[in-house]
């Protein structure tokens, strides 16, 4: 029946049925795995009436260590094997980019100077750099890892904003150095509007909230850049153009579609495949309903993290709403019966 060749993987041909969960709010809260989440990976992973595995990747506005670290950690969290071609973190998308700034000297701002060189560095980011201001004294670990070079002669032709700053001030203070200064640190002010080629500010993640393992949502890289535009506004009458990345956006989404065509052509001995019917999973209407709605996936909203139905409707209606990710994958289920 329809059932049976919708999901034997000799049928390559049939729309196959995938899924794309979001990870804070739906599948963790903060440290801890929401119960609900290991039996629907269970389902995915086998335990369902046709008895095969059904393709998923986790796609998340979090980051801040590399994508290899990350699925380690997920792998033990979540009891199934995660692998990092199936893992899309916010910044994982400038693996695309790392080409066009790879000799540039790039600021890289969200979490801490050893962990965030290294993912850098996996994606050729090859000279970048980190914190420059008198107020912040290097850690241990910091120390170690930092590269010295002569600031007054290096100019900056971009800034990362990779995961959630922790130091509003510091990176703030750094972001509008380097963008008033043309790129390089303690420079002239120079109008960035007449630069030949002003500093390019790229942001990984939107997120205004994001649900951790605190009763209230938790502000997220999203309120840091409404700072830094508040602050940058107070300093120069405007705010700073910039590029953003990360859950809506539709290029993070189409950089999600294609990680999961790979994962389907893995799975299916590299046949092609027709377009999957995608089910995306998530806590956020404005990052997860909202850029699943934007792609044309099926969007199911769940209860477990940001959105709180007592607070009204969700600003972007999904396909349909549920109580928990396990719900949510037993619907998408029945539906493509
Ligand atoms: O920093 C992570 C937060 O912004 C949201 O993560 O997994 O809900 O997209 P997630
Ligand atoms: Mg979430």
């Amino acid at each position: 029946g329809r059932s049976a060749r919708l999901f034997s993987s000799q049928s390559p041909l049939a729309p196959p049925l995938a899924f794309c969960f979001d990870i804070d709010g739906v599948l963790i809260r903060g440290p801890n795995v929401l119960p609900a989440a290991k039996r629907a990976l269970s389902i995915l992973e086998g335990d369902n009436p046709f008895g095969c595995k059904i393709p998923y990747i986790l796609l998340t506005n979090g980051g801040g260590v590399s994508e290899q670290k990350r699925c380690q950690k997920l792998t033990k969290q979540l009891g199934f094997p995660i692998d990092s071609d199936q893992y899309i973190q916010a910044h994982t998308i400038l693996k695309t980019l790392a080409h066009k700034y790879a000799k540039d000297p790039v600021l890289i701002l969200g979490g801490r100077l050893d962990t965030l060189r290294k993912v850098a560095q996996d994606y050729m980011l090859t000279r970048e750099a980190h914190r420059v201001w008198p107020f912040h004294s290097l850690t241990e670990i910091e120390k170690e890892t930092a590269q010295t070079f002569d600031l007054g002669r290096t100019r900056f032709t971009a800034a990362f904003v990779f995961h959630d700053p922790r130091d509003w001030a510091l990176d703030c203070q750094v972001l509008c150095d380097i963008i008033q200064s043309d790129g390089i640190v303690g420079g002239p002010y120079i109008n960035p509007k007449t630069s030949s080629n002003p500093v390019e500010l790229v942001f990984c993640n939107p997120d205004l909230l994001w649900k951790s393992d605190f009763p209230r949502p938790r502000l997220g890289q999203g309120g840091f850049k409404a700072a830094f535009q508040g602050v940058y506004q107070a300093l120069t009458g405007s705010q700073y153009p910039h590029i953003q990345f990360g859950k809506p956006t539709r290029e993070t989404y189409n950089f999600a579609e294609e990680v999961l065509l790979n994962r389907l052509r893995y799975m299916h001995n590299g046949h092609a495949l027709s377009r999957p019917h995608v089910y995306m999973i998530g806590d956020n209407p404005e990052s997860d309903i909202a850029g699943a709605n934007g792609a044309g996936w099926h969007s199911v909203l769940v209860r477990t993290g940001v959105y709180e139905p007592e607070l009204g409707e969700p600003s972007h209606i999904p396909t349909h709403e549920a109580a928990d990710v396990e719900a949510a994958v037993q619907w998408a289920i029945s539906r493509e019966l």
